[in-house]
């Protein structure tokens, strides 16, 4: 393996499926450090000054740059390739659950009979699942969240193992760094916080679900999902890493859990994947669910507000070329004001900014170097 963590539910690779994995990963990478930079320096040397000498102005937002940027063969050939090396992401690991399925299953079966973790896992068949989530192979991963709908473990692992390809390892061996970053956010603010139930929203594998559990032990950790391939996955993932967690297939809009029956409702990368009628939905039932004194915390995707055009542009690939089709929402959004239409109270909510060195405590791990992730935290 090369960092993942090799836990149980992760798909053994053969030695040829393995190297190509390695390319792949190793090409992301190389996108990520070479050529991505590299659309900024084409639109400072020669994007830039063209626009300013067409309309005696400098590109003011995204859309300027996209008018030009698009037709740059620089552009054109970081595009195509970012594409076809995230559809090749998904491929390499396909073709190691093909045959590596029914060892994932049969662990998984073993894993929920014995709960070795003391975890659990409640289903509900007549869940409805809303739109925003079936109607696109988000991140171009095949069957996206849901799959076809049955209780075997290939859409969870292919997840599990995709994700870590696709970010490049950047939240850890356990893909879990977003929710430790999540924590440092929290902590910089309120540092004696200390929850006795967390819910985590729209927790897909369980990889941010884990760590609240390790970080305050004495608290009972749920974790909900619209999706009962991935909540499978999750138990199984989280039994076989010995952490107990309660696993819940509930929509975040309206769940029926009490209301002030948590201390922490918090998110990572939920948010920017629902729609623009169901984040508010969203963020009131959060406040629902909170007791006095409780916090919601949501990590998401960065905004394009105090991003330079480019930026803003280069950020706004992911809507148009990776099905992340509601991104745009978040990225311009006035998140504390949807809040206050949500029921917040003005001088609950704020979106703090962070400074990811020194004070968010995400174990070194690379994704703290990201710029500006958003965070929005409410107190009840
Ligand atoms: C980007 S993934 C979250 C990733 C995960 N939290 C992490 O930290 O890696 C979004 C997840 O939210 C789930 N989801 C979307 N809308 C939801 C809703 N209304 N209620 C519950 N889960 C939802 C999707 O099924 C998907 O598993």
């Amino acid at each position: 393996m090369d960092g993942q963590l090799n836990h149980v539910m992760v798909p053994k690779a053969k030695q040829d499926e393995a190297a190509r994995q390695a390319f792949v990963g190793a090409l992301r990478k190389h996108m990520q450090g070479s050529l991505t930079p590299g659309n900024q320096a084409v639109y400072h040397e020669r994007i830039k000054p063209a626009f300013v000498e067409a309309h005696g102005r400098e590109p003011a937002n995204r859309q300027d740059v996209a008018s030009v940027m698009k037709a740059d063969p620089y552009y054109q050939f970081w595009s195509a390739l970012q594409r076809v090396s995230q559809q090749a992401i998904w491929d390499s690991v396909t073709d190691v659950i093909e045959h590596d399925g029914d060892r994932l299953n049969a662990e998984a079966d073993m894993l929920a009979t014995k709960k070795p973790a003391g975890g659990s896992l409640s289903l509900n068949p007549n869940l409805a699942m809303p739109s925003y989530v079936t109607a696109a192979d988000i991140h171009l991963m095949p069957g996206s969240y849901v799959g076809d709908g049955n209780a075997e473990m290939r859409q969870g692992s292919l997840y599990d193992r995709g994700l870590y390809l696709y970010i490049g390892g950047q939240c850890g061996p356990e893909n879990d760094g977003l929710s430790y970053m999540l924590n440092g956010a929290i902590k910089a603010r309120f540092p004696d916080f200390a929850p006795k139930r967390i819910l985590d929203v729209g927790c897909t594998i369980g990889n941010s679900t884990t760590p609240w559990k390790k970080l305050y032990p004495d608290a009972e950790v749920i974790g909900i999902d619209v999706s009962e391939t991935m909540l499978r996955y999750a138990h199984a993932r989280a039994e076989g890493l010995g952490v107990p967690v309660n696993f819940v297939q509930t929509n975040a809009e309206f769940t029926e859990f009490e209301a002030g029956s948590f201390d922490l409702v918090a998110s990572c990368l939920l948010l920017h994947e629902t729609s623009a009628s169901a984040l508010p939905r969203i963020l009131a039932e959060c406040r629902r669910l909170l007791r006095p004194g409780g916090l919601m915390a949501h990590l998401d995707v960065p905004q394009v507000l105090g991003l330079s055009p480019i930026q803003a542009f280069l950020t706004s690939w992911e809507e148009e070329n990776n099905n992340e089709n509601f991104a745009h929402l978040i990225r311009e959004m006035d998140l504390p004001a949807v809040a206050r239409e949500a029921g917040w109270p003005a001088e609950a909510i704020s979106q703090p900014n962070i400074p990811m060195a020194g004070a968010v405590d995400v174990r070194n791990y690379d994704a703290s170097r990201q710029l500006a992730w958003t965070f929005l935290l409410g107190t009840a």
